[in-house]
């Protein structure tokens, strides 16, 4: 669904046709992986993706998506705070997580503020579950 040309990656038509305070799951009806990509450019500082990338400041994050929380790096050294959270990345617990780490897991280690836009973490989310 991504329009040729258009900067906002027809961000402003998708949440339109998500409709007014449109939940997580018609969100993610409409999210787009390639917008997900383009805006995974805010993450790209702390994390690789692709298969077999290494850890930076943040753990590799192929297959991320439906994988153990604070597991899918085994190299990586979790903090405690994210570990003690349990479970896995389900779609909607990912998009708590970006939506406020810290609020999500207390003294995690992921110094980052969140991404406030809710279709945005849709997109990055659709994008993350391509990476599998
Ligand atoms: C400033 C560096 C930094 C930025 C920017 C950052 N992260 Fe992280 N991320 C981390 C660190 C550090 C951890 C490990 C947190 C812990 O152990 O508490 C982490 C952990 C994660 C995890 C958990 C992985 C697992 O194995 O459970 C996910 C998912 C994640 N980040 C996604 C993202 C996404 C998506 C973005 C961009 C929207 C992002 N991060 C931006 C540093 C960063």
């Amino acid at each position: 669904m991504v329009l040729a040309g258009c900067s906002d990656s027809g961000r402003e038509e998708r949440r339109r046709a998500a409709g007014p305070g449109a939940s997580f799951a018609a969100l993610m009806r409409v999210a787009d992986a390639e917008a997900g990509a383009a805006a995974f450019g805010q993450c790209g500082a702390c994390h690789t993706v692709r298969r077999g990338g290494g850890d930076r400041n943040g753990p590799n994050l192929f297959g991320v998506v439906g994988s153990p929380i604070a597991g899918n790096s085994p190299r990586f050294g979790y903090t405690a705070a994210l570990q003690d959270v349990g479970g896995d990345w389900t779609r909607e617990r990912m998009d708590a997580w970006l939506t406020n780490p810290q609020r999500f897991a207390p003294g995690t280690s992921m110094r980052f503020p969140g991404v406030a836009d809710p279709l945005v973490r849709a997109d990055i989310i659709a994008y993350l579950a391509t990476q599998k």
